[in-house]
């Protein structure tokens, strides 16, 4: 079954052709970050302004980089929530229109079940899993009890993780999106130079990040803008720090919940070191770890295919009804 995805949650316009629920026939991706750039974070009525200018071309590229014509599409999924709302609007109402017009069901889809999709879809993983979710809006934990159910089992209770990256590379006037520029400015850093604190909360699985982030900006107000080898210091100890808590709190759930899978995507599962301490920790403890690939880490429109096709090819559909949602949760 060959699945339009449309994703426009957040500060990226996305479509993709995905066949069966695996096959990516095409993924576009049309990056909003020179708008956003010199205000140091996502404008939301910016965004979902740009949507509305780039949608149909992101579209049309999508199904011409996968060789086919609106009709030979057989079902469409859409980002209806979480996310910006008038961001979400675009997309949702895009794809009612299609459907409408070309007669193809259309289903909404949860923008996290779509990023632990990415996580998932190129294999077979055993069930119960633990998904981890590491994005600009959310830091999420779960326990995935079978394929398409979900229990939270952590989450931040302030900052999410990506949206720490974000903060701190404006404090140290670094660009935008944080977390790329972070991690090149950590190059050649040493990260036990500065000991920034790490958020435990334990016994819970939840995340807190506005801790350190406000730890970096006490050395900066007291020490000065770093720069040179002292800012790749900085930036590798924070980059530290905040990895140090995703994977403590990873294997600690895969502990307690006694599986053996465990899933690791967003935003920031695209940082190296994370990847590679990520690697090396769940070898060590004997877990199998599903790491989405680069590119479907950040939003993109293949895992919204990916996530929505188990419905679509059960031959369910939304309605025209269909609203979109600011915060929704992803539960059993
Ligand atoms: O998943 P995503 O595209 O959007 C949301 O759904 O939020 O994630 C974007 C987030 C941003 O906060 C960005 O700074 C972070 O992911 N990110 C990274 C890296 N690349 C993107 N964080 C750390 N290291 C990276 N290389
Ligand atoms: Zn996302």
């Amino acid at each position: 079954m060959r699945i339009l995805g449309i994703e426009s949650s957040c500060d990226e316009t996305a479509a993709a052709v995905v066949e069966d629920g695996r096959r990516i026939l095409s993924s576009v991706v049309a990056s909003q970050d020179d708008i956003h750039l010199r205000y140091g974070g996502v404008v939301p009525e910016l965004a979902s302004r740009q949507h509305v200018v780039s949608i149909l071309a992101v579209v049309e590229e999508a199904l011409s980089r996968a060789k086919l014509s609106m009709n030979e599409v057989e079902g469409i999924a859409v980002t209806r929530g979480p996310g910006l709302i008038g961001s979400l609007l675009v997309g949702l109402s895009t794809a009612k229109a299609i459907s409408y017009a070309h007669r193809i069901p259309f289903v909404g889809v949860h923008h996290i079940e779509g990023h632990l999709e990415a996580a998932l879809l190129s294999g077979n993983p055993s069930y119960p899993l633990i998904g981890l979710v590491a994005s600009g809006g959310h830091t999420n934990l779960y326990r995935l009890p079978e394929t398409g159910k979900y229990e939270l089992l952590g989450q931040s209770r302030d900052d999410a993780a990506g949206e720490a990256f974000d903060k701190v590379a404006k404090i140290c006037g670094l660009g935008f999106p944080g977390g790329p520029a972070i991690e090149k400015a950590a190059q050649g850093g040493d990260p036990t130079s500065i000991p920034f604190p790490r958020a435990n909360l334990h016994p819970t699985l939840d995340f807190s990040f506005s801790g350190v982030k406000t730890a970096v900006a006490l050395w900066i107000r007291k020490h000065g803008l770093p720069q040179g080898n002292r800012l790749a210091d900085v930036a590798a100890s924070f980059q530290e720090a905040a990895i140090d808590p995703l994977i403590t709190k990873l294997l600690d759930a895969a502990l307690r919940h006694e599986v053996r899978d465990v899933a690791v995507c967003g935003g920031v599962a695209r940082n190296a070191r994370f990847r590679q301490r990520l690697d090396h920790e769940s070898s060590h403890r004997g877990l199998r770890l599903w790491l989405a690939p680069l590119e479907l880490c950040t939003d993109n429109a293949a895992m919204i295919a990916a996530a929505g096709h188990a419905r679509l090819a059960r031959g369910e559909h939304d309605s025209l009804f269909l609203n979109a949602q600011a915060t929704i949760p992803l539960s059993l």
